[in-house]
This record gives C-alpha cells, structure tokens and sequence, in this order.
C-alpha cells in the first residue's frame, strides 16, 4: 500500500523545472524527481530503464538542452515528459517508473511508500 508524501509547495518550482528526493522507507531509500511542464507535475524513479543508471547529469538537471524531453546522462535516451515513455536510444520503447502525484491545495504529494527524506 502507497502512503502519501509532500514533496513541496506548487510556487517552488517553476515551467520546465526539475526538482529531486530522497524517500526513506526503513532501511531503503529511493531517489525519485519531480518535472513541471505546462500545470501539471510529472514524478519517475531516477532509474534508467537501460541500466539502472541515474538519469540527471547535474543535480535537478534531467531535461534535454531544448527542454523537450527528459535525457539520460549516461548514453542519453530521450524520454517523453507526460509518460516517461523513451523514443530514443539504447532503451527505445521502454519507459521510465512512473510515481503517481497529485496537487492538493500548495502542495505536491507523490504516493510512494516511505517519507520524504531530503531534496537530493
Ligand atoms: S543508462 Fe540511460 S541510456 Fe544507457
């Protein structure tokens, strides 16, 4: 069963932004992030389907440079903002894992087992 976790308030984040966290359930931690496209948020598991490698190149960066697409940093797989669905590279046709989120007032809740642990 998925618990509910605040992430962050909506005014902390703006278009085309990226924000990362750290989710401790027990002893396992996880890193999820946050994308903000249009007015809506999108969350996946910072996993690339191709190795299980991290997807950002720099802290919070995980967009392309034309911020179309989500971009891996390792072998840079092209992912689709809205479903995490890859339409480019080694792991083509794959997609992201997917954390669902919704909006509730100011803040971001993402239902995901665990608790907040710290922005990454
Ligand atoms: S690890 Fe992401 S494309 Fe290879």
């Amino acid at each position: 069963m998925k618990s509910a976790t605040v992430l962050f308030s909506t005014d902390e984040i703006i278009d085309r932004q990226c924000r990362t966290f750290r989710i401790a359930d027990g002893a396992f931690t996880q890193e999820i992030f946050v994308v903000f496209k249009g007015d809506k948020f999108y969350v996946y598991q910072n996993s690339c389907p191709h190795t299980g490698a991290p997807l950002d190149w720099m802290p919070d960066q995980f967009l392309n440079l034309d911020k179309t697409h989500i971009q891996c940093s390792t072998h840079h797989a092209l992912f689709r903002i809205e479903d995490g669905f890859c339409v480019a590279g080694p792991c083509a046709g794959q997609s992201l894992k997917k954390v669902p989120v919704r909006v509730e007032g100011e803040h971001v809740i993402a239902e995901i087992e665990g608790n907040r642990n710290s922005s990454a």
